[in-house]
């Protein structure tokens, strides 16, 4: 969507600020012993709250308030019976709508002990976003997006997933631009307009290149041993820097 207008810009940090608060509450319960099932049930519990409604399960008929991916798993992981334990990676990503608005957001969390490789892949993942949003400012192309995050994985030794992107949201949880790519594709000529609303999320990897569908219909991993880290924000083009709507206020 474009922001056309005061309501559509309050409408949308309000919901922002829903899944951003949603996604900080998840991180703070994450400990060995909890399943990931009851984890979500969390986070659905506080989206309950606030009159929010999972988009994924909205959208797509998702089994699950949020998106819970554990090590391996990159992304859209069903919670369910998976008990976390003491050095797991967890993706956590939540999106919902409000009042006809969405918002997405994500990250990932170690529960400690935490490993170089794990801390690794999040902070480069962390700065690919960071680096990203200071690229991503109306009439620059959308490339730069992808260019700023697969430099940053390079100049790390990390690899970005092709096959996972940003987008466009707002009025849906994805609409056009469908597929901001995680690397530069030089072809890609499509611009940013200002107070266009998009999400950046870079999913950086220790090895991967792509990931693949479990068979679940649902949850995306790589191969054994290889881990990805992704952070999310969704954010108004601006002729300067983005104004992000998923913060906690
Ligand atoms: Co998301
Ligand atoms: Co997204």
């Amino acid at each position: 969507m474009s922001i056309n207008s005061e309501k559509d810009l309050e409408s949308l940090r309000r919901i922002g600020n829903i899944v951003a608060r949603c996604l900080a509450y998840m991180h703070s319960k994450l400990e060995p012993g909890i399943t990931t099932f009851e984890l979500d049930q969390l986070g659905g519990e506080l989206l309950t709250l606030h009159g929010a409604v999972s988009a994924p399960k909205l959208t797509y008929n998702f089994p699950g308030y949020t998106c819970i991916s554990v090590n391996e798993e990159a992304a859209h992981g069903i919670p369910g019976p998976k008990i976390l334990k003491a050095g797991d990676l967890v993706n956590i990503d939540v999106s919902a709508e409000l009042d006809g608005y969405f918002a997405d957001t994500g990250g990932s969390a170690i529960i400690p002990p935490r490993s170089a490789l794990h801390m690794q892949i999040c902070d480069v993942a962390k700065k690919a976003l960071e680096n990203a949003m200071l690229a991503a400012r109306a009439g620059a192309k959308i490339n730069q997006i992808g260019r700023a995050i697969e430099s940053e994985a390079k100049r790390n030794g990390l690899t970005v997933i092709r096959n996972l992107g940003s987008h466009g949201v707002g009025r849906a949880l994805h609409e056009e631009p469908q597929f901001i790519p995680g690397y530069y594709d030089k072809k890609d000529r499509r611009l940013l307009k200002e107070n266009q609303v998009i999400t950046i999320e870079p999913f950086i990897s220790s090895g991967a290149h792509e990931v693949y569908d479990t068979g679940d219909g649902w949850t995306l991993t790589t191969n054994p041993g290889i881990f990805t880290a992704q952070y999310e924000h969704t954010m108004v083009i601006t002729k300067g820097k983005p104004l992000i709507m998923t913060l906690v206020s």
